[in-house]
Formats: structure tokens, sequence, C-alpha cells
């Protein structure tokens, strides 16, 4: 059927602000030079206005684009970047429309309509930011396209320590089956239990049962990250975190599942911060992702996107897993991948 093959409607509504943004101010512009200000003053005023919708109608189709459209691990900061370039761009959208309309009814200062005009230009620099970056999500990253435009480099896998494998890019991944010992997890360092107090049932792989809490971290800082984990918690009584930004036990941001809820959130001197909440369903296995992107937070339940939160960028830490409870918990694979902007 006719745009059926479209992903969502955010690419068709992006080009009404970036015709009308420059639009309003070359009028204005032209208007004020020509001395026909007053003469234009209600077209002026309304082209403001259809841009400040072309921009909310941009911004919110935007949000759900980015809510639904599969996006490359890597082209998480860029889409953070493009939302909030998106949320500055609608701000001076809305500064511009309402001065500009109070200008017109008070006449409080004649210089008005160049601080108007001034703050209008500003706006084109902030949508030209707008959509290069949503551009390079299309072209660099392949959002929302039926074929990846750019080439997948292939990291060279090496196995750097037991069940785990690592790429040169920084990403590795744990896997239960590649686990031989007795002792699984012993590549991670723990902080609280031990690797003997997660004890692997001998007939499942995969599937685990817990002596006490434990809470595991790979060695090693990462900025902005996407963490996923296969995990069976239908027999488990508890909490499973994966955490990531973690500088102590009080300091740290998680994506926490439990039988029955998601919560998405941050630990700031102790205090629990919850930013999305969400029910779980409580099936066998599930992949769970969390994302950390800039000040985007993102929890997602079989590639589809359940929490969402946002925060202060925080400084550089470790990711890992808090298990806490009592029960069998299935836990087949941990994965995680550093994002960059290069
Ligand atoms: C002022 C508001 C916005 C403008 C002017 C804008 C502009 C653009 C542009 C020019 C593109 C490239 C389209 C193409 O070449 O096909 C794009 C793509 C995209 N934008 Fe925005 N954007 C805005 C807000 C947002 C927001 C708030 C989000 C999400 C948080 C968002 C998410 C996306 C996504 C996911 C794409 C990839 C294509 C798609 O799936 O639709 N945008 N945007």
């Amino acid at each position: 059927m006719f745009l059926d093959w479209l992903p969502n409607i955010h690419p068709l509504i992006i080009h009404a602000p970036i015709v009308l943004i420059p639009l309003g101010f070359l009028v204005h512009l032209i208007c004020l030079l020509l001395k026909k200000g007053e003469e234009w003053k209600i077209p002026i005023g309304i082209l403001y206005s259809a841009s400040l919708l072309g921009v909310l109608a941009a911004f919110l189709s935007g949000r759900q684009a980015g809510d639904s459209v599969t996006i490359h691990p890597q082209a998480n900061l860029v889409l953070s970047e493009h939302a909030d370039l998106a949320l500055w761009t609608l701000g001076i959208s809305v500064i511009v429309t309402t001065l500009y309309w109070s200008w017109i009814r008070i006449r409080m200062w004649s210089g008005m309509p160049w601080v108007i005009l001034t703050l209008s230009l500003v706006n084109i620099g902030s949508m030209i930011l707008t959509a290069d970056h949503g551009g390079q999500l299309v072209y660099r990253f392949g959002t929302g396209v039926s074929l990846r435009v750019e080439k997948e480099i292939i990291a060279k896998p090496v196995q750097s320590a037991p069940a785990v494998i690592s790429n040169s890019d920084g990403s590795w991944t744990w896997d239960a089956k590649m686990e031989t010992g007795e002792k699984h997890f012993t590549s991670f360092h723990f902080i609280e239990g031990e690797a003997e107090n997660i004890i692997s049932e001998s007939k499942k792989s995969g599937y685990y049962s817990l002596t006490e809490p434990v809470t595991f971290l790979w060695d090693k800082t990462e900025t902005d990250i996407q963490m996923d984990v296969q995990l069976d918690v239908k027999s488990f009584k508890g909490k499973v975190v994966l955490f990531h930004h973690f500088k102590s036990l009080d300091q740290y941001d998680f994506l926490e599942i439990s039988g029955d809820e998601i919560s998405l959130g941050r630990i700031v001197n102790g205090k629990r911060e919850v930013m999305d909440t969400e029910k779980n369903n409580n099936g066998d296995w599930n992949r769970y992702r969390v994302i950390s992107s800039g000040r985007h937070y993102k929890g997602f339940m079989n590639e589809k996107l359940v929490v969402h939160g946002h925060g202060s960028i925080l400084d550089p830490g470790r990711v890992g897993l808090r298990l806490n409870g009592s029960g069998t918990i299935g836990l087949l694979s941990i994965k995680t991948i550093s994002i960059s902007n290069d």
C-alpha cells in the first residue's frame, strides 16, 4: 500500500520545520529591512507559529520513531544528541513565537524585532545541527531503512578470560555454554559474595542457584554502553540488576528485573531514584537490554523498548550484574558493547 514501507511518519514531517524556520527568519528580515514589518506583522506571526507547530510535530513523531525503530548500538549516541538538539530547537521556537506575538500586542521596546530575529537565526543553526544528526541516523547508520548503509566493522574476537570472548573494539560476551570448570563466573570481579555462591545446575546448562546475593563486575570502565543479558527469572524470587556507571554500591545506574516488574533508575548516595517502571511478563527466557547514551537511558525486553528515562551524565564506571534472591535463575549470556561517536 501507499507509504506502508515507511517505518514511521517522522521523515515526512521533518520537512515542515526545515522549510518554515528559515522562511520565517527571511520574511521577517526582508520586511524589517524594507520597513514593511507593520504591513506584514500577521503573516510573519503566522509563519513563526506554523514553524513552531512543525517543530512540535517533528519532535513528537521523532520520539515515537526513536522508541520504535531498531537502532544500531553505535547510533545511540547520535540519537541522544539528535533528541537533545531537537529539544533546543523546540525551546527556541517557543520563545521566538511567544516573544513575537507578545511584542505585536504590547510593543514594549522598538529593538525587540531584532532580538527576535537574532533568536530566529540561532534557531536555524540549532535546526541544522538537529537535521545533521537525523541525517547521520539514516545515511550513516541505516536507521529505519531496510538495508544497513554503513559497512559492519568486523572486530577480531579473542578469548580473553574463561568463558569470555573480547573484541578489539572493547565489546565482550560471557557465555554460560563456554563455562567448563566447577566454578563459573571466575572472569568477573566480585564485590559482594563470590563465584562459589553461584552453583551451576548440573542437568540444565545456564541455570544456577544462589546461596547468597552476589554482585560482580567486569574490570573495565565504560562511558556509554549497551548491555544484553539472556535471563529466565521464572523460578527466581528476587531481583536481577544490570548495572553500569558503577562507582560503588551507593552510586550506579540500573535496569532491575524481577518476576513482575522492570525498573530503570539510579542509585545516588545510596538513595534509589526510579526513572521508569513497566510490568515484566513471566515467560521463560527473555532478552533484556540496557542502553546508556548521553543523558538517555533505555531498557528493552526482547528488542522492544519498555522503559525510558533521562538523567545527568555520570563519569565512566564499571558494568556488571547483581543477583539478589533465592531459587533457580537462568543466565545464558552477558554481552556489552561500548558506544562511541567515532
Ligand atoms: C526539531 C525536531 C526534529 C527534527 C527537525 C528532526 C529531523 C530529522 C531528520 C532531518 C532526519 C533524517 C530523515 C531522513 O533523511 O530520512 C531525522 C531522522 C530521525 N529522527 Fe529526527 N528530528 C527531530 C526530532 C527527533 C526526536 C525528538 C527524535 C527521538 C528522540 C528523533 C528521532 C529520529 C530517528 C529515530 C530518525 C531516523 C529515521 C526514522 O526512523 O524516522 N527525531 N530526524
